[in-house]
C-alpha cells in the first residue's frame, strides 16, 4: 500500500521516508551537506538540490510527511515555529497592508506583529475570533491576511475555522490557522476551508523536548512558491538535524497526544472538584465555555489546561514554586509534563491592560500534560493545592 494512500497513524510513521537507496538505512540519512555537485552547468538543479538553505533531502522528507498529514499540496520547514510565522506574513502581505488575528495568540506572534512587522508598514487588528462575524467586522479594503490560532494559547480560546474559512473565501483574504496545540491528528484546517496550517514542530510533532522547529502546510501551491521564496530570503530553513529528529519523534505523535490528552482530562476533572481551584479551562469538559465547538471541528481536545487557584496571584506563584514532578519551563506538547505562568513567560512582552482583556489574568498557571503516570501528576497538584 502507498503510505500517502493509508491511514493516518500508518502516514505518520511511513510518509516521506523510503529506505535509502544506496544502504538500506530505514532511516532518511541526515545529509548535513552545505552544497550538492552538479553533473554540468547544463544539468543544474536535475537532481533537486543546490545548497542546504534552499533545500535539503532529510528536510524534504519531513516535509512530504506533514504535508500527507495535514492534506496540503505542499509542505515547508523551519528553524523555529516563530521563522514559519514570519516568512507566512512576510510572504503574504505588503506595506500599507492590513492583517486580522485572533486576539489571543502566541506571545511571540503577538510581538512579531505589534513591534517587528509593524515597523515595515504593515497594520494590524486583533479581534475576537471566536465569534466569526469579527472577523467579517474587521475587514478592511487593504486586509491581505487573516490569522487565528485555535485552540489559542494560552487561555484556549476556540475558533470557528469553517465559519471564518467561509469570510476569507468571500472576501478573498487567505485564512491561515495555527495548529499547534491539536495537530493534524485531531485537527485538520485544510478539511475545514483554510488556506494554510501552521505549526510549532517544536511541541507535539517533536514531542520530546530536543527540538526547535516550525511547518506550513498550504492548499495552494502558489503560497507554498511564495513563502519558500521568503525562507531563502531570510535562511530561515530548518536544519537536517532538527529534520531527522522531527522524522522520529512524529511517528508516535498520535499515541502520545492520545494518551496525554486522557491524562489532562482526568487532571481536568480532579481539579474542577478541588476547593483550592477558582476554575480550570479544558475543552474537554462540559463546563467549557466553546465545548461544543471544540467537539465539532476536532477529533479529540488536546492535552492543554489552565486553572486559577483561589488566593490570586500570589497562590498562584506559591504553587507553581511548589510542584515537585511539573517542571516549571516553557514549551508544551512534550513528554515531561510542564507548568507556565503565562504573564512571567511566554506573554511577558504583551501590554498588561490588553492581557486581562482577553482573559490571561495574572493568576492564570497553564498546564501541558505529558506522559507521566496520571495518579503521580494528579498526587503532586494535590500535594501543591494542599501547601496554599
Ligand atoms: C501556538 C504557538 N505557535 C507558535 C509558537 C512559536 O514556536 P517556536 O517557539 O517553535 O518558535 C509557539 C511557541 O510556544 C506556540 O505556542
Amino acid at each position: 500500500m502507498k503510505p500517502n494512500k493509508a491511514h493516518f497513524k500508518t502516514r505518520e510513521v511511513h510518509a516521506g521516508v523510503t529506505p535509502d537507496p544506496v544502504t538500506g538505512a530505514i532511516l532518511t540519512p541526515i545529509y548535513q551537506s552545505t552544497t550538492y555537485v552538479q553533473e554540468s552547468v547544463d544539468q543544474y538543479l536535475e537532481k533537486g538540490y543546490s545548497y542546504s538553505r534552499s533545500g535539503n533531502p532529510t528536510v524534504a522528507a519531513l516535509e512530504e510527511r506533514v504535508n500527507s498529514l495535514e492534506g496540503g499540496s505542499g509542505a515547508l520547514c523551519f528553524a523555529t515555529g516563530m521563522a514559519a510565522t514570519s516568512c507566512t506574513m512576510m510572504a503574504l502581505l505588503n506595506a500599507g497592508e492590513h492583517a486580522v488575528l485572533s486576539d489571543v495568540v502566541y506571545g511571540g506572534t503577538h510581538r512579531l506583529s505589534t513591534r517587528v512587522l509593524s515597523r515595515f508598514g504593515v497594520e494590524y487588528s486583533f479581534v475576537d475570533t471566536s465569534d466569526p462575524k469579527n472577523v467579517r467586522d474587521a475587514i478592511k479594503d487593504n486586509t491581505r491576511l487573516i490569522f487565528t490560532e485555535t485552540p489559542a494559547n494560552p487561555t484556549l480560546k476556540l475558533t470557528d475555522i469553517a465559519g471564518v474559512s467561509e469570510i476569507a473565501k468571500k472576501a478573498g483574504i487567505p485564512h491561515v490557522v495555527d495548529n499547534t496545540f491539536l495537530t493534524p491528528f485531531y485537527q485538520r484546517p485544510l478539511e475545514l476551508g483554510a488556506d494554510i496550517s501552521l505549526h510549532s514542530t517544536t511541541k507535539y510533532m517533536d514531542g520530546h523536548n530536543v527540538t526547535v522547529g516550525g511547518a506550513i502546510i498550504a492548499a495552494d501551491p502558489a503560497h507554498v512558491e511564495a513563502i519558500s521564496f521568503v525562507r531563502n530570503c531570510l535562511g530561515s530553513n530548518m536544519s537536517p538535524m532538527v529534520a531527522f529528529y522531527t522524522l522520529q519523534g512524529c511517528k508516535t505523535m498520535s499515541t502520545r497526544l492520545e494518551a496525554q490528552s486522557a491524562r489532562a482530562l482526568k487532571i481536568a476533572q480532579f481539579l474542577e472538584t478541588h476547593p483550592m481551584v477558582e476554575r480550570v479551562a479544558y475543552p474537554g469538559l462540559e463546563s467549557f465555555p466553546q465545548y461544543e465547538l471544540a467537539k465539532s471541528q476536532a477529533s479529540g481536545f488536546g492535552a492543554m489546561l489552565w486553572f486559577e487557584v483561589k488566593g490570586g496571584v500570589k497562590s498562584g506563584k506559591k504553587l507553581m514554586d511548589t510542584l515537585e514532578l511539573w517542571s516549571l519551563a516553557e514549551n508544551l506538547g512534550s513528554v515531561e509534563s510542564l507548568v507556565t505562568h503565562s504573564v512571567t513567560m511566554t506573554h511577558a512582552d504583551m501590554d498588561p491592560a490588553e492581557r486581562k482583556k482577553v482573559g490571561i489574568t495574572d493568576g492564570l498557571v497553564r498546564l501541558s500534560c505529558g506522559l507521566e503516570d496520571a495518579d503521580d501528576l494528579i498526587a503532586d497538584l494535590d500535594q501543591a493545592l494542599g501547601q496554599l
